[in-house]
């Protein structure tokens, strides 16, 4: 086997961490979910999520992938523990599963790309129509599912396969770069249009009061769907943090690098917050039924701010670009998990691996291009059963199975040392468990169909 490369420079690991954690997942996906979850009662169990589960979990696949140095699959048997492939396995099938939505979700985005660049430039409106005269919710109805949803789905799913064919390294890079800090001015200056809005106050009131009441009775739903937004936009459970510390090398510091990997994410995902509540109540759109309940509010919102500001089309072309970059970032992270694993194992280089992977995970999609409620269940079954499924199984190999040479691990590159990693180990074994593991309990139920709250109120 050749030699094993590693990360040129600790801002290096740093930036494509960042850029597979930085997705649709901030800014889709994190308003999406915080209309449907009550607006600021979800934030605070969210936060919450992010720092007592997500960020102690990022460790443990820190730990797993450092100490490996293998991908998802063959890292458990490198470490002595061959039955636990099993865990590395469901990471990579969940992984496949979440890609397969991404994408159609990624083919609105260039949808909404060349929706904007149409308007400016007066070229192709006829074939992509244009959300600057049409309602933002009925150009988003118009376009989220169906044929055209289907070949930009197609597209996007075909980009990602293109990338990964080719190799990541320079692209990526350069890509996740720029990236990163251009959604962050977009969506500050966004914040700052927004909330000169009239009503704006009331989308703040949403987002910002939590109403403790509220999270009290209904902590059953709220918990899958925070902790599963925390795996979600951290990129956990689905091998691809695994994977990136595999090429870590032993003088970092775990803690400091997920740390700031934690912070970094969670930044972009508030922002988004502050862009599109304001918005959504400056025009009197309820955030839980905002496009096909709920998975259009941030594509409503957008529209119908573009269509408002002065070189709209503008805007939104620099802003669907960002966007598309930072999901194509993403995808290629989930995809590249399944690649190397094949062309490591099988004899087959890594285009057709790619072109092969690519088509499977596109067709696996389809339906929930035909439909958004296809692609809410899709979405949902992630949330409730797959991530929480996927970290626990990392989660108790690590702080239970194989716990000596973790805490080994965790300790390497840290000056922290002992002390942190027997803080560590308690906090993951006693809060972390406790909080993935209810999660999953309840997330099954919900996608049983039975209501935690009322099995748990007849009970007590
Ligand atoms: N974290 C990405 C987002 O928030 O959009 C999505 C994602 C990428 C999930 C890579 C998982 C993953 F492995």
């Amino acid at each position: 086997m050749s030699e094993r490369e590693t990360w040129a420079t600790r801002a290096g690991f740093i930036l494509a961490a960042v850029g597979s954690a930085v997705g649709l997942g901030n800014i889709w996906q994190f308003p999406f979910q915080t209309g449907q979850n009550g607006g600021a009662a979800f934030l605070v169990v969210y936060l919450l999520a992010v720092v007592l589960i997500g960020f102690p979990a990022m460790l443990a696949e820190f730990v797993v992938g450092r100490g490996a140095e293998r991908n998802p699959i063959d890292a458990f048997s490198k470490l002595g523990h061959g039955n636990w492939a099993v865990v590395g396995v469901l990471g990579a099938a969940t992984a496949f599963w979440i890609l397969s939505f991404y994408s159609v979700v990624g083919g609105w985005v260039i949808r909404y790309l060349l929706a904007s660049l149409a308007e400016g430039t007066g070229l192709l409106t006829g074939l992509v129509g244009t959300y600057f005269t049409t309602a933002a919710g009925d150009y988003f109805g118009a376009i989220a599912s169906g044929p055209d949803a289907i070949l930009l789905h197609f597209v996007f799913m075909a980009i990602t396969a293109g990338v990964v064919a080719l190799g990541i390294n320079d692209g990526i890079e350069t890509a996740t770069k720029l990236m990163v800090p251009s959604i962050v001015v977009l969506l500050l200056g966004l914040g700052v249009w927004a909330a000169t809005l009239s009503g704006a106050g009331a989308g703040y009131g949403y987002y910002l009061s939590p109403d403790i009441g509220a999270i009290a009775a209904n902590w059953t739903s709220i918990l899958p769907a925070a902790v599963g937004q925390a795996f979600f936009t951290l990129s956990l459970g689905m091998g691809a943090m695994i994977t990136y510390a595999s090429y870590l090398g032993e003088d970092d510091s775990l803690p400091m690098d997920g740390g700031l990997i934690v912070v970094l994410n969670t930044l972009v995902g508030v922002l988004a917050g502050f862009v599109v509540f304001p918005i959504l109540f400056a025009q009197g759109i309820d955030p839980a039924e905002a496009g096909g309940g709920g998975s259009g509010a941030v594509f409503v919102v957008l529209a119908s701010a573009f269509a408002e500001l002065p070189l709209g089309w503008l805007l939104g072309t620099v802003f669907f670009f960002v966007l598309l970059l930072a999901a194509l970032s993403s995808a290629i992270s989930l995809i590249e998990v399944m690649v190397s694993y094949v062309t490591d194992h099988y004899d087959v280089s890594r285009a057709p691996a790619a072109a092969g992977l690519g088509l499977s995970i596109f067709l696996l999609g389809v339906p929930t291009a035909l439909d958004t409620a296809t692609l809410t269940l899709y979405n949902d079954l992630a949330y409730n059963v797959l991530l929480p499924l996927s970290v626990l199984g990392v989660l108790v190999f690590v702080v239970w199975v194989n716990v000596g040479s973790s805490l080994d691990e965790l300790r390497l590159g840290t000056a922290a040392g002992d002390g942190f990693a027997a803080a560590w180990l308690w906090h993951a074994r006693v809060v972390t468990f406790t909080g993935v593991f209810l999660a999953l309990v309840f997330g099954v139920m919900q996608q049983l169909g039975f209501s935690p709250a009322e099995l748990l109120s007849s009970v007590f």
